[in-house]
């Protein structure tokens, strides 16, 4: 089976093509990025219509590119949520118009879903069962992965997800958005011990976050003084390290808790060099295995909706000819391909 993806829950137009025999053909991505950074943030209408203008080009450089005719796509798979309803609704309207011409069939994507699959597109592939660490710019969970649909929720963030974290202090550090890469970046010329922000949750039991107190402690410490350039890399840091040390702390106590011996990392701070090596090192001391997907799969793109499509599309799921799409959407809904 082939077939195509698209992901448009946010502020990337992405568009994939996968063959269920020779793997992944093509994967295009547009980040609007640059359209979003002078407002500091996301603008959902911008998004939307950015999406519009950017969507059918990106269908034929990923069509070109795998070297595949309309005629050879089998089914159209696209993220249905969470994410931005404005949004959702382009990348939607287009899986839906594209199935209907066409005449094959379309299946909406749980978002999360697609970060959880990403790994698959890696070898070796993480087994099942194992514990997922899901950390993007507004999720951060652990989650017992039984198989592809089976989640069960361990713990999630009571306020910022990680990638919040790492976005808002980097604005408070002068930073352009999004700051996540460029906090990280800044954290390396940092000095250690200079700064000792709060590691939260870590002394409760359980595998919930909360990241929102780190924010206001970067906050005070900036209102505190004139940050020279040198003070500024040693608070990015003490921050890359109280985020990444949390994430640590509680995905090792999931694996102690479950028993499993694979940890996949997935989703946009799955990026963080320093959170991949640390979570590698203490991992391999517990005789644990991490699977990351590849720097370009972490963070939002259609090449994830399409294992996950795969996956239900040939299990004969499909989704109705109306155009819905869900801003919210628990993932613990979703159920094995061909079980819903
Ligand atoms: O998964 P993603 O692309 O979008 C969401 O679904 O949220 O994740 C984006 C988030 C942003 O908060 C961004 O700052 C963060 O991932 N991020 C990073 C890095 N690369 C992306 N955070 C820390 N270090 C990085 N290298
Ligand atoms: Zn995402």
């Amino acid at each position: 089976m082939r077939i195509l993806a698209i992901e448009t829950s946010c502020d990337e137009s992405a568009v994939a093509v996968l063959d269920e025999q020779r793997g992944l053909l093509a994967h295009e991505l547009w980040s609007q990025v640059d359209l979003h950074r002078a407002f500091g943030g996301v603008v959902p209408e911008l998004a939307s219509r950015d999406h519009l203008r950017r969507l059918l080009p990106l269908l034929r450089t990923a069509l070109d590119s795998a070297g595949s005719r309309a005629d050879e796509i089998e089914g159209v798979a696209y993220t249905a949520g969470p994410g931005l309803v404005g949004a959702l609704l382009t990348g939607a309207a287009l899986a839906r118009s594209l199935s209907y011409g066409w005449q094959v069939p379309a299946i909406g994507i749980h978002h999360l879903e697609g970060h959880l699959l990403a790994p698959m597109l890696e070898t070796p592939v993480p087994p099942f069962p194992h514990v997922a660490l899901l950390v993007s710019g507004g999720h951060t969970m652990l989650i017992e992965v039984r198989g592809i649909g089976d989640y069960r929720m361990l713990g999630q963030t009571r306020d910022d997800a990680a990638g919040e974290a790492f976005d808002k202090s980097a604005k408070l550090l002068g930073l352009p958005y999004p700051g996540g890469p460029e906090l990280s970046q800044l954290a390396a010329a940092g000095r250690p011990e200079r700064y000792s922000l709060p590691r939260p949750m870590l002394d409760r039991p359980g595998f919930e976050f909360s990241f929102s107190g780190l924010k206001t402690a970067v906050m005070q410490a900036v209102r505190a003084e004139t940050l020279s350039d040198q003070g500024r890399a040693d608070l990015a840091h003490a921050l890359q390290d109280a985020i990444v040390a949390t994430l640590c702390a509680k995905a090792l106590r999931a694996m102690e808790f479950t028993g499993h011996g694979a940890l996949v990392v997935a989703g946009g701070v799955a990026a963080n060099r320093e959170l991949r090596a640390r979570l590698t090192r203490e991992a391999a001391a517990l005789g644990v295995q991490c699977y990351f997907p590849r720097l370009e799969f972490c963070t939002d793109n259609a090449a994830m909706i399409a294992v996950a499509g795969l996956h239900r599309l040939r299990a004969h799921e499909r989704t109705g000819a109306g155009i819905e799409v869900r801003a919210r959407w628990p993932l613990e809904e979703l159920r094995p391909p061909g079980k819903t």
